[in-house]
């Protein structure tokens, strides 16, 4: 999402004349595209801007702004203000789309210009984002989030959920298959409410089935889930999809029933297998992700164990794994019983070391397969090409020649961990 857009904000910059450069000292604008969502994201990026102080002191003239979720959130803009007298801008979640305008007022004038809007209510459409990840392509199809989840700072600095027309997403997926891109990922923080904000019948089954007339050879994929929201008929959707990949991320967070509710997912570790069986039932051969949490304020031994079990039973092909991180606003960060940051560590060891064994479980299974990658990139140091198959694996692998954007079998001849390595199979 946030990759994304900073795509957006590129776009603007390259609208305005600007070009892209890796060399801050050769830049003219440095926009940082902030997140909240864990404190070492948020101490990551002050410690990013604060290295840019040298910067300004050498080249008075170069710009320096501050965007995303950090900067929407109560205090920041303040904190910025008062010990970043270096930044000359800052702007908020809720006017990206604005940001032009803002560098606009700043070159006129030597104010410094503080933009934290309020959520408006209305999605923006028309920004050309300077897409930088070819082939593959990120799609909005919503903006913020209405669960309210108690450890989580985003619908507080992204606001209430906001969807975007299907006819306008249908036509922007339409468009990058049309340029060529390969892959294209719809974007949300929970897309399986998309539509529930728009007037008709719409929801996110009926995108996915809107969307498999859209003709060409390109993957689809979404995320994230909320497993609550999940329904039959867009499973079914999915398996009916022809563009759609296999391969489902779906949050489970915890495994502990109590915890669940404490967290406000609105589910049961019974249900999510429900969920789970939903998907195998009608995808078989779907792979599923998932985010998992250790720590959360009250989180007992037996909790966590709980976890580890739901783990095991599920057999996720690969996990992100996360030690709760108190966010100030949240309901969670008020909860008595915090957990200890030597319990949190000593959790989240066991969980990855589970985590990863059940991804070299199923690594293993690649062993000898033939598998269809898209080509993505080229890794110097490795000295080798990159690309996912549609379960969402990297496989690693020799060309002479630049096959980025081509699908590519490749026979995997090693494993390590997440990543496959293999040859290329010429015909
Ligand atoms: N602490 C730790 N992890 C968090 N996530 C969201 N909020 C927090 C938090 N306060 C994790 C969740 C979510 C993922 C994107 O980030 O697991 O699914
Ligand atoms: Fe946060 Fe929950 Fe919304 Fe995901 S669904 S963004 S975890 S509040």
């Amino acid at each position: 999402m946030n990759i994304h857009e900073s795509e957006k904000l590129a776009g603007i910059l390259t609208q305005k004349g600007y070009f892209p450069t890796e060399d801050n000292e050769l830049a003219d604008v440095i926009v940082f595209n902030t997140c909240c969502i864990r404190e070492n994201a948020e101490q990551h990026a002050f410690g990013n801007l604060g290295a840019l102080k040298y910067l300004k002191k050498k080249k008075p003239s170069l710009i320096i702004a501050v965007g995303g979720c950090m900067a929407q959130e109560e205090g920041t803009a303040e904190k910025i203000k008062e010990s970043y007298p270096f930044v000359d801008i800052v702007f908020g979640t809720h006017n990206l789309e604005l940001f032009g305008s803002y560098l606009d007022e700043r070159l006129a004038s030597k104010k410094r210009v503080f933009k934290i809007t309020d959520d408006s209510g209305k999605i923006k459409e028309g920004l050309n984002p300077f897409r930088t990840s070819y082939p593959n392509a990120w799609v909005n199809i919503m903006q913020g989030c209405n669960n309210f989840c108690t450890y989580c700072i985003v619908p507080y600095v992204r606001g209430r959920e906001k969807s975007r027309s299907k006819e306008a997403i249908f036509s922007e997926v339409q468009k990058l298959v049309l340029l060529g891109y390969k892959e294209v990922t719809l974007l949300g923080q929970n897309v399986n409410s998309y539509g529930k904000d728009l007037d008709g019948d719409v929801n996110f089954a009926s995108l996915i089935d809107m969307l498999s007339e859209i003709r060409g050879d390109f993957r689809l994929r979404f995320m994230t889930n909320h497993p609550k929201d999940l329904t039959e008929d867009l499973v079914k959707a999915v398996a009916n999809n022809k563009h759609c990949c296999h391969l489902i991320h779906l949050p489970v967070q915890s495994g502990s029933d109590r915890i669940l509710k404490l967290m406000n997912r609105r589910y049961t570790s019974a249900d999510y297998i429900e969920k789970v069986n939903l998907i195998k039932k009608y995808i078989p051969d779907c792979a599923i992700t998932t985010d998992i949490m250790v720590g959360f304020p009250t989180e007992t031994e037996q909790d966590f164990q709980d976890t580890l079990e739901l783990v095991k039973k599920v057999g996720f092909s690969s996990a992100f794994t996360f030690v709760y991180s108190r966010r100030k606003g949240t309901v969670a960060d008020k909860m008595e019983g915090q957990v200890s940051e030597d319990i949190k560590k000593d959790r989240i060891m066991r969980l990855v070391e589970l985590c990863n064994e059940q991804t070299r479980i199923y690594s293993a299974k690649y062993l000898t397969k033939t598998v269809t990658v898209i080509c993505e990139d080229y890794d110097k140091k490795k000295g080798l090409y990159l690309g996912r198959d549609e379960y969402g694996r990297m496989g690693y692998f020799k060309s002479d020649v630049n096959l980025i954007g081509e699908l590519c079998n490749i026979n995997i001849t090693d494993v390590n961990g997440i990543s496959l390595y293999g040859t290329l199979v010429t015909d």
